[in-house]
């Protein structure tokens, strides 16, 4: 698209490298591995691959400690593994977003051992320390976000010096100073390094967390069990000096066109707040909007419309429908992934895909004694590993993933569910994703086009048109178990059906359109 940023129009992937392809036989994912299965993701036809953290660490939170930002864990490869990810990655023309983690590092980080070492250490201002109150108890009430702990205090007390850190995630993840100038040029020049060594743009990790308030406040407590810490908070995140520093990191891409900032901003967040750290701030805020809206038309065509009006087209918008911090959308419904798939990639705004979620990767349920994840993060009790399996290539040992036992097990249903099965059976879910990402990348409409809601639908039905110029897009989907007839007459158009999400529906609409349980079709405008 003319004038366009490839992010604007493009689709983006997330690999979460611990489980994409292990190439030296140690049950875990690595660079080389990436490297590999590039022509794979080029044949899917994304436009940008996000890697997960793969920096020194110590893997307590699996990459989201860092120990060192510029160089490569040995568990993932070498700096020159990531040189030669980078060289095929250009040669394929696709993109690598790094993920920064700039909020905390990890209790092992150089800086942070530093800091703690004595009150007069010149690092000590790069951590948050406060006194204890009179009576021992934390400075103030603010909770860290680790479910498991959810209701403890993010302050954590270091018998050395006799004072308090604060730690908003997890105790091993100490939060870095932001108000300190050496810590932005500390980080500004982590990005400048990864920039200047091929990287386009990083995703950036609990973003909102940065500034906190210098007076420290009490956040407002509730007796409400469903009293929600972060949608409430107004002292420990989203200050209004964040998003200077975000504009500060900006200022080093502009050296580099093709990159981009992708913030990890709160999935509480309105639509107006989304816009507010997308218009001028970040190039995109992640939109989580899809993962936490019950999975109905009704429901999703409000949030579309609020959203997709407030972004508006001063910004960007996106939709994610899995992470690696959240169950996979399979727990629909086989039907219902083609369609939450189908949703994501013709709405207008840059779309996420979870590694494994082209295929239909279940969510495993990993035994307590293979448990990875320390953190228990969900209502449930489950950790994260669910969604962190390894990627299951093909139906041989270990899902041709490693040759040994990987670090989590594989899903249960590997030997039909990998990717050499879906690339020998043309109707399946990613044949679906790709046929959606060829459409879009020959569509206009669906890459830059306006977005309008088509009403009169069935309840159960969402139907929206996607235009620009003279070309127009409809695209229909059915939310609901049952078959539905949706009167396209208004319409008043001719239309060709491109893609179904069952892929066995071709042809042109009829005025009236009948759609099976959960099925989506995508047609184009033909007079
Ligand atoms: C959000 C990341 O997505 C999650 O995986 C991580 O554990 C926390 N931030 C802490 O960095
Ligand atoms: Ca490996």
């Amino acid at each position: 698209m003319q004038n366009s940023k490839w992010w604007q129009t493009g689709v983006i992937y997330q690999i979460y490298p611990r489980s994409y392809y292990d190439t030296n036989g140690d049950g875990i994912g690595d660079l080389r591995g990436i490297t590999e299965k590039l022509d794979y993701l080029a044949w899917l036809g994304v436009d940008g691959v996000w890697i997960s953290p793969f920096f020194v660490s110590l893997m307590e939170d699996f990459g989201y400690d860092v120990v060192d930002y510029c160089d490569v864990d040995p568990i993932f490869g070498t700096l020159e593994d990531f040189d030669r990810l980078i060289e095929k990655a250009n040669s394929l023309d696709l993109k690598i977003i790094l993920d920064l983690v700039p909020n905390h590092t990890s209790h092992e980080h150089p800086w942070f051992k530093e800091s703690r070492s004595s009150r007069d250490n010149p690092k000590r201002d790069w951590y948050i320390w406060r006194d204890a109150k009179p009576n021992g108890d934390p400075p103030n009430n603010w909770r860290n976000m680790t479910t498991g702990t959810k209701d403890g205090s993010a302050w954590e007390w270091d018998e050395t010096t006799e004072q308090y850190y604060l730690a908003s995630f997890a105790a091993i993840q100490p939060d870095l100073n932001w108000r300190n100038p050496d810590v932005q040029t500390a980080i500004n020049d982590v990005i400048r390094f990864w920039l200047e060594r091929g990287a386009s743009g990083f995703r950036i990790d609990m973003i909102d967390f940065l500034a906190k308030d210098p007076q420290f406040r009490d956040e407002e407590t509730s007796s409400d069990p469903k009293h929600d810490y972060v949608a409430n908070a107004k002292y420990h995140i989203n200050q209004p000096e964040t998003k200077a520093y975000v504009r500060a990191m900006k200022e080093i891409l502009m050296d580099f066109p093709n990159a981009l900032t992708i913030g990890e901003v709160g999935y509480h967040l309105s639509s107006q707040q989304l816009r507010d750290w997308s218009v001028g701030v970040l190039d995109i805020a992640f939109n989580f909007k899809l993962i936490h809206s019950p999975f109905e038309a009704v429901a999703i065509r409000s949030m579309v419309d609020d959203y997709d009006a407030t972004i508006d087209t001063d910004g960007q918008p996106s939709y994610v429908i899995g992470n690696h911090d959240m169950p996979r959308p399979i727990k629909y419904g086989e039907r219902q992934a083609r369609l939450a798939a189908m949703l994501v990639l013709t709405l207008r705004g840059t779309p996420f895909i979870y590694y494994g979620d082209e295929i239909g990767m279940e969510n495993v349920d990993v035994p307590l004694e293979r448990r990875q994840d320390p953190h228990v993060v969900y209502e449930t009790g489950k950790t994260r590993d669910e969604c962190r399996t390894p990627m299951q290539w093909n139906s041989e040992d270990f899902a041709g993933f490693s040759s040994v036992e990987p670090w989590l097990p594989i899903g249960e249903h590997y030997s039909a569910i990998n990717v050499e099965a879906a690339q020998n059976d043309p109707y399946s879910l990613l044949m679906l994703h790709r046929a959606l990402i060829q459409l879009r990348k020959e569509s206009h409409a669906l890459q830059s086009g306006d977005y309008k809601p088509m009403d009169g639908t069935p309840s159960d039905c969402f139907a929206f048109y996607r235009t620009a110029g003279n070309q127009k897009v409809l695209v229909v989907l059915n939310f609901s178990g049952e078959k539905q007839s949706v009167d396209l007459s208004l319409a008043d158009q001719n239309f060709e059906i491109k893609v179904s999400t069952q892929l066995n529906r071709k042809g042109q609409l009829e005025s009236v359109t009948e759609l099976q349980p959960y099925e989506g079709i995508v047609a184009v405008q033909i007079g």
